[in-house]
């Protein structure tokens, strides 16, 4: 096995090359004058079984040096190309909202699927598609970080109660809560924008002295997250911790969840200071 770790995630593919205790190399990546880019095997690939590690962040960047190396793998004789995908991209384009739209989810698995032998993601956000089964086409691994956000709260955090920020995160909330024997309740979002969106609790919660835990796969722009602490805010909630699986934060929105006070915790599927779960060993253990 080979472990090749893409411009994204070099720490995290050596981690994992760390556990598997196999070599480790860069994917060498570049740039023409006009903007286009060259990717480069530094070891030889022949033969061997190439994993190669690549967050889609940015996404389109990303997306094409994964393109780009799965298909000269291939053609230079690797046995098998595996992808291990830590933060897979376009999750959320899985429909038609509006009439001559790209379903980008379906056309970005048709895309990158050929020359993949296997895949492994973690926390995929699943909303339409049920199963990544049903648009990823291909051996696909579905690995989790729940346990890992599990743990932290039982280790830090008294009295916790597990909010999710709206109904996509339910099933990351619930599960969540369940791992740490805690209550658990879900807000409702209603989403006008990209940046604007509104929440309420559609359950009665009894917060008094509990300290709260968000929970969501993705935090992008923050603004669900900043209108869930808002509105714990105005109940009067004084300790809040926010926990997102992918910790996008696209221009201010780390600075801006900060500002109201709250402890932000993400895995290092995308690199970022607030990293404080490691999910090098579950993908490690999923390329077995
Ligand atoms: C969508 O439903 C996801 O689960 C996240 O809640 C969403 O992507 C967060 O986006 P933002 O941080 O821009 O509000």
């Amino acid at each position: 096995m080979l472990v090749v770790g893409g411009s994204s995630s070099h720490e995290l593919a050596k981690k994992i090359a760390k556990h598997r205790k196999v070599p480790y190399s860069s994917l060498k990546v570049g740039h023409f004058p006009d903007g286009e880019t060259f990717v480069r095997f530094m070891k030889p690939v022949k033969g061997k079984n190439v994993v190669l590690v690549q967050s889609m962040v940015p996404p389109n960047q990303s997306i094409i040096e994964i393109l780009f190396a799965a298909h000269t793998a291939k053609e230079l004789g690797a046995r098998k190309v595996s992808l291990v995908v830590p933060y897979l991209a376009y999750m959320r384009e899985d429909a038609r909202f509006h009439p001559g739209e790209c379903i980008s989810a379906g056309v970005l698995a048709k895309a990158i699927v050929p020359p993949l032998d296997f895949l492994v993601t973690v926390d995929p956000h699943l909303h339409r598609f049920h199963n990544l089964h049903k648009v990823y086409h291909v051996h696909v691994k579905r690995v989790t970080a729940n346990g890992l956000i599990a743990d932290h709260i039982k280790r830090h955090i008294k009295n916790p109660l597990v909010v999710g920020p709206d109904g996509e995160s339910e099933q990351w909330a619930k599960q969540v809560a369940e791992q740490v024997g805690c209550p658990v309740t879900v807000m409702t979002k209603t989403r006008y924008s990209g940046t604007k969106v509104k929440v309420h609790f559609k359950d009665k919660v009894d917060y008094e002295g509990m300290h709260i835990c968000l929970v969501d796969d993705i935090i992008s722009t923050g603004h669900t997250l900043m209108q869930n602490i808002k509105h714990l805010r105005k109940m009067g909630v004084k300790k809040i911790t926010c926990f997102g699986v992918h910790g996008l934060f696209v221009g201010d929105a780390y600075k801006e969840l900060k500002r109201l006070k709250v402890d932000i915790v993400t895995s290092n599927t995308i690199p970022h200071p607030s990293n404080r779960l490691d999910v090098s060993g579950l993908l490690a253990e999923a390329i077995e």
